[in-house]
């Protein structure tokens, strides 16, 4: 029986947030639910599922999305929808514009938002501004995230740091048009208000991006942990994880999460054998702490399974 969330320590920073990354069907659900479940038992803890698919919600028999409810004990959890979230944000962003850009009102922003949930970066947003209400206003001490597949995982992972790079220029070109301004109305002798709302706006924004990226960097704030099975793909994608975590944003994971080890019986039986015992090599000689799940015969899809989920686990490198 092992205690995945030993593995994670220190949790230092508050809150600490865990983030589960891997290809899709490898456990991360499973495994987001273990962890959760067992820092609930240290303090309050939060389960967030970035997952559309929304699996967690048929584990947890959660009957709405995007409502905090509460699982049992210190446990709670929360299922994000992405299109309701997009709606909220768009429509905040349609009243911003309609504030601080009133010359844009002669586009029918109505329409744009009803479109904008399909614009590419959408569910990316949705996912960022989720996490940065979760790191600077979340009550709980923990947060685990069930995150989508490792594709938009990642791109919304490098997001912030790609965003304070475009925001620093709009800065850039939206200062010079204020004191161009100020130059011309000075010149015609007429009052200007200085203080314009369009770059008080876009200092928000690079504020925002500025700290996710640095808490998304913080060991004491943020824990990631890559779950795979013992085959080429979902190996494949661990590694891309490992090495867009180290170059991106230079820092490890702390938990490898071999998942679905089969019983060296039915491996042999299905000529998978050697391939298996490649990939546990492989995975435990990565310079990470790792452990290996056993696959159970009844697939969890309760809370209660996940106990059996952590007694089918066995150490491959580092103690918890
Ligand atoms: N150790 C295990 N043994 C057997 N079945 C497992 C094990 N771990 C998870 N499963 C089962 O595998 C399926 C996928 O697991 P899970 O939903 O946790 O993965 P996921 O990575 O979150 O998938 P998705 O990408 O679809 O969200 C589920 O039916 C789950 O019950
Ligand atoms: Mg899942």
């Amino acid at each position: 029986m092992i205690d995945f969330s030993s593995f994670l320590q220190p949790l230092s920073g508050e809150p600490h947030v865990v983030i589960v990354l891997g290809k899709g069907g490898v456990g991360k659900t499973s495994v987001s639910l273990t962890i959760a479940s067992e820092l609930s038992e240290l303090s309050d803890t939060l389960l967030v599922s970035f997952d559309p698919a929304k699996h967690i919600m048929e584990y947890l028999d959660l009957r709405e999305p995007m409502k905090v409810v509460k699982v049992r004990g210190r446990l709670h959890a929360c299922q994000l929808d992405i299109d309701l979230a997009a709606k909220e944000i768009t429509s905040k962003y349609v009243d911003l514009l309609n504030e601080i850009l009133p010359s844009l009102s002669v586009l029918n922003l109505e329409d744009v938002v009803k479109t904008m949930k399909y614009a590419p970066g959408v569910e990316e947003e949705v996912f960022l501004k989720r996490l940065l209400d979760i790191y600077r206003r979340s009550e709980f001490k923990y947060v685990v995230i069930d995150t989508p597949p490792t594709g938009i995982s990642l791109r919304t992972l490098a997001l912030p740091k790609l965003y304070m790079i475009w925001v620093e220029k709009l800065i850039e070109v939206r200062e010079r048009i204020v004191s161009l301004r100020y130059v011309i109305a000075k010149t015609l002798g007429r009052k200007y208000e200085v203080d314009d709302p369009a770059l008080k706006k876009l200092y928000e924004i690079r504020e925002d991006y500025k700290y996710l990226n640095e808490v998304l960097k913080d060991f004491s704030r943020t824990s990631y942990v890559v779950v795979a099975n013992p085959e080429p793909l979902p190996v494949h994608e661990m590694k891309e994880v490992i090495s867009f975590l180290e170059g991106e944003l230079r820092v490890k994971p702390k938990l490898l999460v071999l998942n679905k080890v089969l019983p060296k019986e039915v491996a042999v039986k299905l000529g998978v054998y050697e391939q298996q015992i490649k990939y546990v090599n492989e995975v435990g000689s990565m310079p990470y702490k790792s452990i290996m799940v056993g696959y159970l015969s009844n697939a969890p899809s309760k809370l209660d399974d996940i106990v059996k989920l952590k007694e089918a686990s066995t150490v491959l490198r580092g103690g918890g």
